[in-house]
């Protein structure tokens, strides 16, 4: 059904060879990072030593996963490349669509009756091109592929930024934007700067409320949201082994919060105990036989700092339990100080909801802990002051903890099951008790607690904890509560103290589901068709894109000289706009709205040269595209920075956008203009920028020759009649420069396969 073996076996063929030439090229003993990056090389080479956070290398990965939300544009793009299959094995979630409200079963009925049009089309792309799909309630994306397919010392790519979390496993599984992901889909190398390298190194033993969720927590406290950007953190030492696999997920999952590239874990008896308890003995049989290859070498662990580019040392005996916000993950405080900073701040004391699950804690430890403490509130006579809600990970963890009697204790104390799906994790939560202005506070288990993450409302103060912890906080109720220290009054007025609570790794009776939501694709889908209504809003097919022609551009008008910052948002807002990911007609009436014209300052304000009125950008960009008129958008620096989503290079190339003229680019941001076929430019000049008026019109005078390493020339008309001439710099390669020529990456790669 779901992990490939035969895949898993022939990437561990290859390690030793691999590693051993590794640690030659290198002249060094290996970090685990390192050994599964060097064994991923695309041309399989090992021949060359990189330089980390510097060098750009082409990598392999074994697996893909994306969400629902994400997996909309990615596989309409994947269908262009005109393959019959995924280049590798590749599976698609259900879990980001689904609104928390009334809880699982009537939610997961109203999620498929407004969605299902996006379910219906994943479903059939997905058995179309030997995608697996797990249905919408067979739970969350980064829980189900811990306990399906994640296997240590893979690689694993994922629509979401939370893939990280299978680094509980040992891979190294990153979060990148669909663009990325149809790469490999489609059989292309995928392009990672080598990362730096974090080591943390663990030592002794949790002990009482902490938990190792509380490891990260305070590792955000240490390095804070920007403290990995660009590293993979590896945790090592006798504290990393005692933690249980799921325990490393958590830590993984939650590295995305302090920007690193991905965590990870050597493989050690607790990940053997794991997969053995998924079902996946062969693959624990396999990875014991070459166990010393999917570790770190013992010489880097001796002396990390040599080896490392930064080392944090925790001691897990001392480690206290801490809940982490508001409104930054990385704001940590030890359980038992957060009063006094809640009452220097006006942070709400009063708790309105625990809410417990999300990709990051749904483990059926996690649950057993955090049940142990609500089975505690029922035999102490404690009636709980806060709502609780809970998400579990899979429907197998539901489908356990309900045999073996865990959602009965939450249920007890009036807690909502909601479905196994992300929920108030992503703001898909119609929250019973809605609050307006008034300030409140919330406590989950989940990993990002920004403004308006769970609800919408930016009063909402959430605070990320331990499930257990959040147990014991929402039964009392307040945020200063200390279950290490305090005592709480039961409904017969006597003073009781919970006790610490207690778990279980694994289930003692092993994993069980009924029904798993997993659909297997068809062995030969090439007469799927896949469903798409013609009248749909929310999902279109995709045309590929025309190539521009030479002659196109000497008549190009400006369309809009944003700006200061103008990220990925500014260029294809979120928010309410994500309805129509899948529809690249509808959403490109966000294009760009959020830029600010430099002319006037305002956004979604521009000139239209044509008519000489002002108008929104997307507006405006229709009339220039109606009349087969190509434009130009100027910027200044960092051009395109934040999200990678693509829908930022597909909509204004959709719309007719020829080019880009930048002060500079965000790397990703300028990548993904190349595979659209468009013109990724910087100013050789900076100053340049200046020059570019709001009636200018632009002719590319020398794009006949456009190769690598040669800038090209524009010739700018100003509306007096006036020229000025100026160079334009781009880091086309001869593939690149093909890409554009062909009209789109996907183009060439069609072309290819034909
Ligand atoms: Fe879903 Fe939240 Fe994880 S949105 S994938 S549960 S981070």
């Amino acid at each position: 059904m779901a992990f490939d073996i035969d895949m898993i076996k022939s990437v561990y063929s290859k390690i030793a060879e691999r590693v051993d030439a590794a640690r030659e090229v290198t002249g060094k003993p290996l970090t685990l990072a390192e050994k599964i990056l060097y064994s991923h090389l695309w041309d399989g080479k090992t021949d060359k030593a990189f330089v980390r956070g510097k060098d750009y290398v082409d990598f392999a990965p074994d697996r893909i996963a994306c969400q629902d939300a994400t997996a909309q544009m990615a596989l309409l793009q994947f269908m262009q490349a005109g393959k019959k299959t995924v280049a590798v094995p590749t599976t698609v979630h259900c879990d980001h669509l689904i609104q928390a409200k009334q809880g699982a079963a009537k939610d997961l009925k109203r999620a498929n009756e407004t969605s299902n049009e996006v379910f219906d089309f994943l479903e059939s792309v997905s058995n179309k091109y030997g995608i697996g799909f797990w249905k919408p309630g067979a739970g969350i994306i980064h829980q189900v592929v811990l306990e399906n397919y994640a296997f240590p010392g893979g690689m694993m790519i994922g629509t979401d930024s939370h893939t990280v979390n299978a680094g509980g496993l040992g891979m190294v599984a990153i979060g990148v934007g669909g663009a990325d992901a149809v790469d490999v889909m489609a059989g292309m190398p995928w392009e990672l700067k080598f990362p730096k390298l974090i080591g943390v190194k663990l030592t002794g033993e949790l002990n009482g409320w902490t938990a190792s969720k509380d490891v990260i927590l305070k590792v955000a406290g240490i390095l804070t949201v920007k403290g990995g950007t660009g590293a993979i953190v590896e945790y090592f030492g006798p504290g990393a082994r005692n933690l249980s696999a799921t325990g490393k997920g958590t830590i993984c999952n939650m590295g995305a919060e302090i920007g690193a590239t991905t965590s990870t874990f050597g493989y050690d008896e607790s990940m053997e105990r794991f997969l053995r308890a998924t079902d996946r003995s062969d693959v624990a049989d396999a990875a014991n036989e070459i166990k010393e290859y999917l570790t770190g070498d013992d010489e880097v662990y001796a002396n990390p700092e040599q080896y490392f580019d930064q080392v944090i040392e925790i001691n897990l005996s001392e480690l206290r339990p801490h809940l982490n916000g508001p409104f930054t993950p990385d704001l940590a405080t030890p359980v038992g100080e957060l009063g006094k900073k809640a009452k220097e701040n006006d942070w709400p004391l009063k708790v309105d909801w625990g809410l417990i699950g999300s990709c990051t804690n749904s483990s059926y430890e996690d649950l057993s802990r955090a049940a142990s403490i609500a089975q505690q509130a029922i035999d102490k006579k404690l009636k709980p002051k806060s709502d609780f809600g809970i998400n579990p990970g899979s429907e197998q963890i539901r489908f356990t903890a309900e045999r073996d009697g865990l959602l009965e204790v939450f249920e007890n104390l009036g807690a909502t099951i909601f479905t196994n799906a992300c929920g108030p994790c992503i703001g898909q939560w119609d929250r019973s008790d809605r609050k307006g202005d008034e300030k409140n506070t919330i406590v989950h288990s989940f990993n990002r607690n920004f403004s308006k993450r769970a609800d919408g409302n930016p009063n909402t103060h959430a605070f990320v904890g331990s499930p257990e912890m959040v147990a014991a906080i929402a039964i009392s109720g307040r945020l200063d509560f200390d279950p290490m220290n305090d005592t709480l009054l039961n409904e017969d007025g006597q003073e009781v103290k919970l006790d610490v609570p207690v778990g279980l790794e694994l289930p003692p009776e092993g994993f069980a589901v009924d029904e798993n939501g997993y659909l297997a694709p068809t062995e030969d889908g090439s007469s799927v068709e896949v469903k798409v209504a013609s009248d749909s809003e929310r999902l279109q097919l995709l045309t590929p894109f025309e190539p521009i022609q030479d002659s196109e551009l000497k008549n190009v008008k400006l369309l809009i000289k944003a700006f200061g910052k103008c990220t990925t948002d500014h260029i294809s807002m979120a928010g309410p706009w994500l309805r129509y990911r899948g529809h690249l007609d509808n959403i490109s009436n966000n294009c760009l709205i959020g830029a600010v014209n430099a002319y006037n300052k305002k956004t979604n304000f521009v000139k239209n040269q044509l008519t000489g009125e002002y108008g929104g950008v997307p507006d405006t960009q229709r009339e220039y595209k109606a009349k087969g008129i190509k434009t130009i958008v100027v910027g200044d620096h960092n051009y395109g920075e934040g999200s990678s989503r693509e829908h930022a290079a597909m909509e204004p190339r959709f719309l007719g956008v020829a080019a880009v003229l930048v002060k500079s680019f965000a790397r990703i941001h300028e990548t993904n203009l190349k595979k659209q076929g468009m013109l990724a430019l910087t100013f050789a000049n900076e100053n340049d920028y200046d020059l570019i008026q709001e009636d200018d019109t632009f002719n590319f005078v020398d794009i006949e020759n456009f190769a690598p390493d040669t800038p090209l020339t524009i010739e700018v008309t100003h509306a007096d009649g006036s020229k000025d001439t100026i160079k334009a710099n781009h880091t086309y390669n001869d593939a690149q420069i093909t890409w554009y020529r062909e009209g789109s990456a996907l183009n060439l790669i069609k072309k290819q396969n034909a």
